[in-house]
């Protein structure tokens, strides 16, 4: 038999022992969850701060294609020679424009009255058939001013010959046409061929006017693709003055005066 004394210090050592191995499992077992916290802690920050990074790159607005107007944009300033005229917004019957002259330009009808246009629409169509003519490509004048008589008169005739139907997708009621601004001009090559006809849809004069035009303040203001938006086919030849800071916006977006309205323009 063992003395007692001996069995209890042997037992106190192994006590002692055991007490050794569970703190150090403690701690050890601690510092590895500590560890753990720490790690998982950072990786959820970094999560998060690649999250805020990918909301930033879907919030922030694409600088190419700007499909509203930002603070950057030019605010054009909006007169009589900006007007909207379209199967919306007429003009009275009794609307005359003001200041109505005759360009100094080759034209395919000589019907005094659809000659003349503004002064200031006027003035800007000479400088563009110059530059055509410089480039090879003389123009001439088809229709400009339309008064409401006149264009009763054509849309009655165009109703009879095609029906309603076919003719208000090409022809607008009296009070509706921007022929009746004075603004308005439409454009054939100089021999008068294709005059107002989709023939002139792919000569080297519309496209030249395509590209052109606005540098002179007018805008094609029936372009392929946009009826549902004008009320309008395509009409290559019909040019509308609105100025040329509007027109160079108009033609570098792509859009109708419709469109700048609706989406650009002060309210
Ligand atoms: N051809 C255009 C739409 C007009 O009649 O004014
Ligand atoms: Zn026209």
């Amino acid at each position: 038999m063992e003395p007692r004394s001996r069995r209890a210090s042997r037992q106190k050592k192994s006590d002692n022992n055991g007490i050794g191995k569970i703190a150090a499992v403690i701690v050890v077992s601690t510092l590895l969850i500590g560890l753990a916290i720490f790690f998982a802690i950072n990786q959820e920050d970094k999560g998060a701060k690649n999250a805020s990074e990918e909301t930033k790159k879907e919030t922030t607005p694409s600088t190419t294609e700007p499909t509203k107007p930002s603070s950057s944009e030019p605010q054009i300033e909006l007169t009589e020679i900006q007007m909207l005229v379209n199967k919306e917004h007429g003009l009275d019957e009794d609307y005359v424009p003001p200041d109505l002259i005759v360009p100094k330009i080759k034209f395919v009808y000589q019907t005094a009255e659809i000659k003349q246009m503004q002064r200031v629409a006027a003035e800007s169509l000479e400088k563009m058939f110059e530059a055509a003519k410089q480039d090879g490509l003389p123009l001439a004048g088809v229709s400009g001013y339309r008064s409401y008589k006149t264009q009763k008169i054509l849309y009655n005739n165009y109703v009879k010959r095609d029906g309603q139907e076919a003719a208000d997708r090409y022809s607008a009621k009296p009070g509706h046409s921007e022929h009746m601004t004075g603004l308005t001009m439409d454009i054939a090559g100089y021999s008068g061929k294709c005059a107002a006809s989709d023939c002139f849809h792919n000569t080297k004069e519309a496209q030249w006017l395509k590209d052109n035009a606005y540098k002179y303040g007018f805008i094609l203001r029936y372009p392929p693709g946009k009826e549902e938006i004008t009320g309008y086919k395509h009409e290559s030849w019909h040019y509308r003055y609105v100025g040329e800071p509007l027109a160079k916006f108009i033609y570098e977006k792509q859009i109708t005066l419709e469109e700048y309205y609706e989406t650009y323009a002060k309210k």
